[in-house]
């Protein structure tokens, strides 16, 4: 079954620009109209905890702006849990977080910090926010989801993208069989990190695949094209695969 396929675009580094002088441009709420004009299908945003990028004042604005719908990336907090309650985006992914990190690193392990997953992903079911878990491509981890309660993940795509050679082929194949996995289990399955325009139409290929969340490469891609084009450019890329 090949099913359509989201683009959802990651807006935190207009933000990690704006945060860098702490100067009121590149406004985000610009970038989501010209975002949605190329035809996303979501933004998503990443509220971190040390708030290197994405802000309080700026989840609340694009929640008001924006026409499609929100995925807010949190770490598996109260505090997140208290915000989304607050904001109450279509969409919730719980994502690992460590504050030294570049950026988020792996996926969230369910198996370690189940107790903690269940309790946030059912308060998030609660109130009507869907919930999507950020986790490796690993059947061990895709066996607990259920348990938890969420009715998405996200695979990381982050290692197939740093790979080369022989082992880009394996984590490719690991993405695979856990996409087949999650969805014979009835779980949705999206995708995202380190996505970018060489590699993604591979990614897109897989056809029970829903979404992909897609960030750096493209907010790096808009410098040189703008980012109306650059989003067109990658749902170019992701229509391309699924032909
Ligand atoms: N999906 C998740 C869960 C993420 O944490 C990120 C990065 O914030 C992305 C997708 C987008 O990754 P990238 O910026 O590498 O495209």
């Amino acid at each position: 079954m090949t099913n359509k396929l989201e683009l959802g675009v990651n807006i935190d580094h207009i933000a990690t620009l704006r945060q860098a002088r702490f100067t009121p441009y590149p406004s985000i709420l610009e970038a989501i109209s010209l975002i949605e004009a190329a035809g996303a299908d979501a933004i998503t945003l990443h509220l971190r905890e040390d708030r290197r990028h994405i802000q309080d004042a700026d989840v609340y604005a694009v929640r008001k702006h924006l026409n499609t719908r929100m995925n807010l990336e949190m770490a598996v907090t109260d505090e997140m849990l208290a915000i989304a309650k607050d904001v109450m985006p279509e969409d919730v992914c719980l994502v690992p977080e460590k504050r030294e990190e570049l950026t988020t690193e792996g996926g969230l392990d369910i198996i370690r910090h189940f107790d903690r997953t269940q309790k946030v992903t059912q308060a998030l079911n609660e109130v009507g926010i869907k919930v999507s878990l950020f986790i490796e491509p690993n059947i061990e981890q895709i066996k607990k989801v259920a348990e938890i309660g969420a009715p998405k993940i996200e695979l990381h795509t982050g290692t197939y993208a740093n790979a080369t050679g022989k082992a880009k082929q394996n984590e490719f194949q690991r993405i695979i069989a856990a996409t087949e996995f999650a969805q014979a289990e009835g779980i949705q399955v999206n995708a995202g990190h380190g996505l970018d325009y060489q590699n993604t139409h591979a990614i897109a290929a897989i056809p029970q695949l829903r979404e992909l969340n897609i960030g750096h490469a493209m907010i790096a891609r808009a410098i040189f094209v703008g980012i109306k084009a650059a989003t067109e450019e990658m749902l170019a890329i992701m229509h391309t695969a699924r032909q």
